[in-house]
């Protein structure tokens, strides 16, 4: 079914609200989920609201964080985000970012015990908006074997980016380092679709189709993604002094237990090294000069990163954003939550 991108974040504000986030943290979410709607990211989008809705009755989220900012140089910071909602913290730190990067050149900004923050796109395009680039990677529950490896180690570890083209066009690029995101598979899960058999492994380590026998992911273009993958927990965990590796916390095992996440933001202010419009229009040029690329056999145009998003989200917001029935359904109900994600086993089927 179709909705608008507002009534879709209307929907999400009050159920989180009801669940027991304040107005102003509630407000954040939704407009980040819905956001990820928007763009089609839906593994990121409605489908996690009951997810956080349960982690917030079961105590699992700070619904009173007392966040904290600290700058420790010229050019960091750290965000001490008191695991309350990963997205509040995630934009409010992002927010710093900018002010630093717009004064200094350059901008680092680790944040510090959050919780999950969703589409990290979200707070890249933040600093892209304000004419500067941002990069943003975070650390994610383990279920990702390395390579050659037959349990999981690395968790899905994002990576987004976004540079500023002229007239407000975004250059924006989002990445799970596994051929998939997990939310990819509860996606399939929930519309009971087979899943591409280069996305995950089964018990024996052996690819699958089958959503509902997924036992780890795929890390994308094998070693290579384990290698940004473990970049990622390094800038996002181990520099900031959080667990890393398969000692990061898991997304469903206790819903009581405080993630203690990091995230960590990156922007760089294009004006300390350039002509900033001429570099805004060298990223609108290179838009175009991809959209011009002698499209490969099958294929009808080469998409610039994340054009497919840009596309989708300009004909959602003409026709409303496609979710599926379920998830209106419990966004419009009386349903808080449904015990449904304490301490299960997320391959279990
Ligand atoms: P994806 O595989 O759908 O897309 C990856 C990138 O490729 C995107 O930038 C997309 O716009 C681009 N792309 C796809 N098709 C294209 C085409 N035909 N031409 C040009 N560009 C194309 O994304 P993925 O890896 O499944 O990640 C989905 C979301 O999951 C992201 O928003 C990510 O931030 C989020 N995520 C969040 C985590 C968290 O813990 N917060 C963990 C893992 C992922």
């Amino acid at each position: 079914m179709r909705i608008t991108k507002d009534k879709l974040k209307k929907l999400i504000k009050t159920k989180l609200n009801k669940a027991g986030l304040n107005e102003d943290h509630a407000e954040t979410v939704a407009d980040v989920l819905a956001f990820a709607d928007a763009r089609g990211i839906h593994s990121h989008g409605a489908v996690r609201v009951e997810y956080y809705a349960e982690r917030i009755a079961k105590g699992g989220i700070n619904t009173n964080p007392d966040f904290k900012f600290e700058k420790t140089g010229p050019c960091t910071a750290i965000f001490d985000g008191d695991n309350g909602v990963g997205h509040v913290a995630a934009k409010l730190a992002m927010d710093e970012a900018v002010t630093i990067a717009k004064e200094n050149g350059a901008a680092i900004v680790g944040v510090r015990r959050m919780g999950h923050s969703g589409a990290i796109s979200y707070y890249a395009r933040q600093a892209a908006k304000k004419n500067l680039i941002g990069l943003s990677v975070c650390q994610s529950d383990p279920m990702v074997v390395p390579f050659g490896g037959a349990e999981p180690y690395y968790g899905t570890n994002p990576i987004a980016f976004c540079a500023p083209g002229i007239n407000g066009e975004l250059l924006t690029f989002d990445m799970a380092t596994t051929v998939q995101a997990w939310g990819k598979i509860l996606d399939a899960r929930s519309k009971n679709k087979e899943i591409p058999d280069s996305w995950a492994v089964n018990e024996n380590g052996e690819p699958t189709t089958d959503p509902f026998h997924v036992k780890a992911l795929l890390p994308v273009a094998g070693p290579k993604g384990y290698g940004l993958a473990m970049m990622v927990d390094v800038l996002s965990g181990v520099l900031l002094g959080l667990p890393f590796g398969n000692k990061v916390s898991s997304m469903y095992r206790d819903l009581s237990e405080y993630r203690n996440l990091g995230q960590l933001h990156i922007v760089i202010n294009p004006e300390f090294f350039t002509n900033l419009t001429e570099f805004m229009q060298n990223i609108t040029n290179t838009m175009r000069d991809l959209n011009h690329i002698k499209p490969a056999t099958g294929f009808k145009q080469v998409l610039y990163p994340g054009q497919d998003a840009d596309i989708r989200e300009q004909e959602y917001g003409k026709n409303g954003i496609e979710i599926v029935s379920e998830i209106y359904e419990y966004l419009t109900s009386d349903i808080v939550h449904r015990n449904a994600y304490d301490h299960k086993d997320a391959f279990a089927e």
